[in-house]
């Protein structure tokens, strides 16, 4: 076909040139004309009539028209010229598009007779299209790792017109990376293809922009642009990097789950998916899965539950992040949990000794540890005690630390002890654990029974009934339980004379004495013994008292006269001289009463007399007087008859005669004894020397230790007569009364003051020496007015 083509092309050309030539060649040859495209409408073509030397008139007479083959009307003939004409405008590439050369086949047709000639119109180009692209921008993506050298076709431009108008070349804007080179593909067609003149970084720029140019060849030249984006396409050519490669953070451990502790990030330098970052972690362990979470879009650590510093202290986390591309790196994220004071001090008891001898010194009652699983100051721990006990807290090793007690104690003075320990931690707030132990202390037999007096004075009335109850004494033992259980009981006296164990019972029990029969005050007016408290402890301790007993005296005893005797055979007779002057000392009754105290007060009373008024008798102390002259007229004989009273409760009293014989020149130093003086058996008068011996010793040693006592007592006034002289109290005692003490000892209630009254005084005489009323006595006038003599010299108050 091709070969044809250009056959007739060719034959056509021929024929052209032909008619050129001025040749017209009716109906055999065509006709050829040329004209440009674009050209006016009505723009002169050729003329016919010469064309076809034809006249005018013939033309317009035959009807010569003008047929194009595809039936358009571009051309006209005008009949009046012969001219033939466009009849519009030609667009050679709507003709022909681009075949070329572009002819337009017409005939040219005559009338009567038929006659036509072929014909045909070269529209001519002119450069009226400029080259277009048909995409105003194009899109090109280029990977960034694309080599140097590469080449890139793109789409060609198009140029509607032909031959040296259509597309010739193309350019490019400027730019650092690419150039355009135009590449024929051996169709007609001219592509362009830009090459890779410096490498691409998708970081850098990941889109150029560029303008290509296309021009044809065209005089004056026409272009057309495109704009080509090209799109550097991210390769994942970076790995993932974190700010930096160890975070630490610190994280409370009261933090609340959920809370995010820190984000970590990690750039990648790509783009896209390559550069989409994944975090999670890598190689954990369980622990960590379960304390963090990783949000792996954000690479934000989220606690996952509570963490505990006594537990673990820190965390090392790896975290990896991931690119899309599959590229990682990882980091380390150091968790360290900051202790928060949320433990209270522990104590751990590892021993306690509840009961302490009070004897032991320094023993170990607890033996305990503290401890507090906070750490720095929260976990420093101050353990106390109160500081008034007698206990001291020592350390030990570590944290074990040991109560001891600081002496021995005393559960007399406190049993029982409450001890608390105080462990304090030095966080903020500070948190404090008490522990209490109580200590009892147990009693060891460390007292003896007390007594509530060193000496016990009890009184008993004489003649008391046999198991009375005289008094109780008691002790008391400060410790406790068996040890402090007391028995009493009596102890062996010394005293051989005293049979206390027939005397006296004691109740073992409670203390109680009882008499075990009826006491005598004048055969045993005091004894003394021992009691003894002892408790029951192991060894047992005892303690004693003394114990006094008095025995009261009870008027049980009437007044015994001892002169004149009444029981003699021969009544005693008294001699009175009838020259007697009044006053004068016929006798003297003696007297005695066992009792003591106001029941041996005695006093004497004339009850009866022959011759009433002759005779007085002092009431004091039994002296006879007679109370007037006698006379002549008055009886020889004379009966008195005297009583003596004591003082006491019911009143006692004895009576005595006396037998009195007036005589007439009767001197008394000459006188002889009666003939009853005379009687009494020879063993009687031995009895009275002895008795005057006896009476004689006894009052030198008497006299001899009133000088001692009046010298002592002098010496004493001396010392303290600056605090003045003795005081001698007003002394109540009935002056008609005569003590005459049984024992020679008053009764306790009875307190002796003796002064000396330098030789004057009262004439009273007191017996205190003890009188044995069994003795007969057979004492003289003369003796007593002995005795008298001497008592004179010295002046006693007895208070
Ligand atoms: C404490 O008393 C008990 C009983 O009296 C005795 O056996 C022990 O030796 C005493 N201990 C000390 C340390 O005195
Ligand atoms: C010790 O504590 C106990 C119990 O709280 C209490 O009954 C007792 O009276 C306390 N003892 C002392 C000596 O405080
Ligand atoms: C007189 O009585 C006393 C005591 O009652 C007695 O000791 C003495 O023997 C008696 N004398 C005569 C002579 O009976």
């Amino acid at each position: 076909m091709g070969t044809r083509r250009t056959l007739i092309l060719w034959k056509r050309q021929v024929l052209v040139f032909f008619v050129l030539l001025g040749l017209s060649w009716a109906s055999t040859d065509s006709l050829h004309y040329s004209v440009e495209e674009e050209t006016e409408a009505g723009s002169f073509v050729a003329n016919l009539a010469r064309d076809l030397g034809l006249g005018v008139t013939e033309l317009s007479s035959r009807e010569a028209r003008v047929v194009s083959d595809d039936n358009k009307k571009h051309l006209h003939l005008d009949l009046l010229t012969g001219d033939m004409l466009l009849s519009e405008r030609l667009d050679r590439e709507e003709l022909c598009g681009s075949t070329q050369p572009c002819m337009m086949p017409f005939q040219v047709v005559l009338e009567n007779p038929l006659q036509f000639y072929r014909a045909e119109l070269h529209v001519r180009d002119i450069n009226d299209h400029p080259p277009m692209f048909l995409d105003k921008e194009i899109t090109i993506k280029i990977p960034e790792s694309a080599t140097i050298g590469s080449t890139f076709l793109m789409e060609n431009a198009q140029d509607l017109d032909i031959g040296s108008n259509s597309l010739q070349d193309y350019s490019i804007g400027p730019n650092s990376h690419f150039y355009v080179k135009s590449h024929d593909n051996g169709n007609g067609k001219i592509y362009p293809e830009l090459v890779l003149d410096r490498a691409l970084d998708h970081e850098e720029e990941s889109e150029l922009r560029l303008t290509l140019t296309a021009l044809d060849g065209g005089s004056p030249p026409r272009s057309g642009t495109t704009s080509i984006l090209i799109k550097v396409l991210d390769i994942n050519d970076n790995v993932p990097e974190f700010a930096e490669s160890l975070y630490e953070v610190q994280v409370p451990e009261d933090m609340p789950i959920g809370s995010s502790i820190i984000a970590i990030s990690a750039k990648d330098l790509d783009s896209g998916n390559y550069g989409t970052i994944s975090y999670s972690f890598l190689h954990t362990s369980e622990v960590i899965r379960k304390t963090f979470d990783i949000n792996p879009a954000s690479g934000e650590v989220n606690l996952r539950s509570l963490l505990d510093f006594e537990v673990i202290q820190s965390y090392s986390v790896n975290i990896q992040a991931t690119d899309g591309g599959g590229l990682s790196a990882k980091c380390t994220l150091l968790v360290k949990v900051l202790d928060i004071n949320d433990n209270a001090p522990e104590v751990t008891m590892s021993s306690i000794t509840k009961t302490i001898p009070e004897n032991a010194s320094e023993t170990l009652v607890a033996l305990f540890s503290v401890r507090d699983q906070d750490s720095g100051d929260n976990g420093k721990i101050l353990c106390s005690i109160e500081d008034d006990l007698p206990f001291i807290l020592k350390p030990t090793f570590k944290n074990f630390f040991t109560l001891l007690t600081e002496k021995a104690l005393d559960r007399e003075s406190r049993a029982e002890y409450n001890i608390t320990i105080t462990v304090t931690d030095m966080g903020t707030p500070r948190l404090t654990t008490q522990y209490t132990i109580t200590v009892q202390v147990s009693d060891v037999n460390d007292n003896a029974p007390a007594f509530t007096q060193t000496s016990y004075t009890l009184f008993v009335e004489e003649n008391n009934s046999p198991a009375l109850h005289i008094g109780t004494i008691s002790a008391i033992d400060s410790d406790s339980g068996s040890n402090a259980h007391i028995t009493y009981s009596l102890l062996s006296t010394h005293d051989p004379q005293l049979a206390l164990s027939s005397l006296i019972s004691i109740n073992a029990d409670n203390g109680q004495l009882f008499t075990l029969r009826a006491l005598d005050y004048e055969a045993l007016q005091t004894f003394e013994f021992r009691v003894g408290a002892t408790d029951q402890g192991s060894p047992a301790l005892s303690s004693q008292a003394l114990v006094r007993v008095l025995v009261l005296d009870a008027n049980d005893n009437a007044p015994f006269v001892l002169y004149p005797l009444q029981n003699a055979s021969a009544p005693c007779t008294e001699l009175l001289p009838r020259a007697a002057e009044p006053g004068y000392l016929v006798t003297k009754v003696v007297a005695v009463d066992r009792d003591s105290g106001q029941n041996a007060w005695l006093s004497f009373q004339l009850l009866k007399a022959t011759e009433p008024g002759l005779f007085s008798v002092w009431a004091h102390n039994g002296e006879v007087r007679t109370a007037r002259l006698l006379s002549e007229r008055d009886a020889p004989k004379h009966r008195l008859l005297l009583v003596v009273k004591d003082n006491g409760n019911p009143q006692r009293s004895a009576s005595v005669t006396l037998h009195v014989l007036v005589v007439d020149g009767f001197s008394q130093p000459y006188l002889p004894l009666p003939e009853v003086a005379q009687e009494p058996a020879h063993d009687e008068d031995a009895l009275t020397l002895y008795l005057v011996i006896a009476l004689a010793s006894v009052s030198s040693i008497f006299l001899l230790s009133v000088l001692l006592f009046v010298g002592v007592r002098l010496y004493r006034r001396t010392r303290a007569a600056s605090m003045g002289g003795c005081t001698v109290p007003e002394r109540h005692f009935p002056g008609h009364l005569v003590d005459v003490s049984g024992a020679g000892t008053l009764s306790q209630s009875y307190q002796y003051e003796v002064c000396l009254m330098g030789g004057t005084g009262t004439n009273e005489f007191k017996f205190l020496k003890p009188v044995i009323p069994s003795l007969q006595l057979h004492e003289t006038s003369s003796n007593m007015q002995e005795k008298e003599n001497f008592t004179d010299s010295l002046g006693f108050n007895i208070q």
